[in-house]
């Protein structure tokens, strides 16, 4: 039988839709099958929690208090003005698939943003051609609270506001300033433009920094992350001043060891698909553990 591709029959998981099982070699099916199991586990734990929240909220209602919802802040009446955009210049190095991969990850940091106590300024920018199209097309994207503009970076900003964040820099990004603009290249392309968005932020005479990875842990495969752990990393620094915190956004499956905490039980990174903890070498460097929020 062929090495590369198999007859093996299992349950056909929701997301493959119509694919043929059959058509997929083993290792893609065990990736299907752990990504069902996710989805599953998932339903199941929103099930669950929103089941206790509902508990919560009638014995609370049975003794006469009445919690009132929180305000959603806008990014209008937010404390935080740090703006970070992710430029989506690259749509020529994608194909369909990526794109919409891409218009996916800006929906996870578009969630992230909105369920912040105080949102970033989030901008996306370069934004037209066929991923415009296919973003209008989904009613949901519509009324968003961000800012989504045709614009190229340089018509929006000074060169001296940019900082273009890409893994290839050799700066460490250090703190968040309201007076600069963090960019986030909006390309998914699985190391096959490894480099691009730096060598086009140099080209064009922007700062790049990187997020200091390698100074809080060590990870055994690619630094390079997605649009919205990016995003997601910021977020969390903007709210916590911690970049340990921070970090922890960063999957359990990317291989992370902190190598730098103020606690090894507090500090312990939840993988975001399945919640298992990584491991945490207690080894203090003394990052600012005051951890005052930056906005
Ligand atoms: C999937 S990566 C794109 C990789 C692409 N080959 C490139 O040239 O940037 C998406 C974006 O996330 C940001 N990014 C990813 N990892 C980063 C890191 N370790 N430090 C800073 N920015 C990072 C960069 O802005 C990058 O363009």
């Amino acid at each position: 039988m062929d090495q590369a591709t198999t007859s093996i029959e299992v349950a056909n998981p929701p997301i493959l839709g119509n694919i043929e099982t059959k058509q997929l070699s083993k290792k893609q099916q065990k990736k299907m099958a752990k990504m069902a199991r996710w989805l599953e586990g998932r339903k199941e734990k929103r099930i669950i929690e929103k089941a206790r929240r509902k508990e919560k909220r009638a014995q609370l209602h049975a003794t006469g208090v009445v919690i009132p919802k929180p305000v959603k802040k806008t990014m209008a009446s937010s404390n935080c003005k740090i703006r970070v955009a992710v430029d989506m210049a690259y749509e020529d190095k994608m194909d369909e698939r990526l794109i919409r991969n891409t218009i996916a990850q800006l929906n996870y940091c578009y969630a992230a943003n909105r369920r912040a106590a105080n949102p970033m300024q989030y901008y996306i920018i370069n934004f037209n051609g066929f991923t415009k199209t296919i973003f209008e097309s989904n009613k949901n994207n519509q009324n968003w609270d961000a800012y989504i503009v045709p614009d190229r970076l340089e018509d929006l900003w000074q060169k001296d506001e940019i900082v273009y964040l890409c893994a290839e820099s050799e700066t460490d990004i250090e703190v968040l300033d309201p007076g600069k603009v963090y960019v986030i290249g909006g390309l998914i392309d699985h190391n096959r433009y490894k480099g691009f968005c730096y060598e086009k932020a140099v080209a064009n005479g922007f700062s790049t920094a990187r997020l200091p990875i390698d100074k809080y842990m060590k990870m055994n495969s690619r630094k390079v992350l997605t649009i919205n752990h990016v995003f997601e990393i910021l977020l969390r620094f903007s709210e916590t001043n911690s970049w340990i915190e921070a970090l922890k956004v960063i999957p359990k499956r990317k291989g992370i060891t902190f190598i730098n905490s103020e606690s090894a039980e507090e500090n312990e990174p939840q993988d975001e698909d399945t919640g298992e903890k990584a491991t945490l070498e207690d080894v203090s460097n003394g990052e600012n553990s005051n951890n005052t929020p930056n906005c």
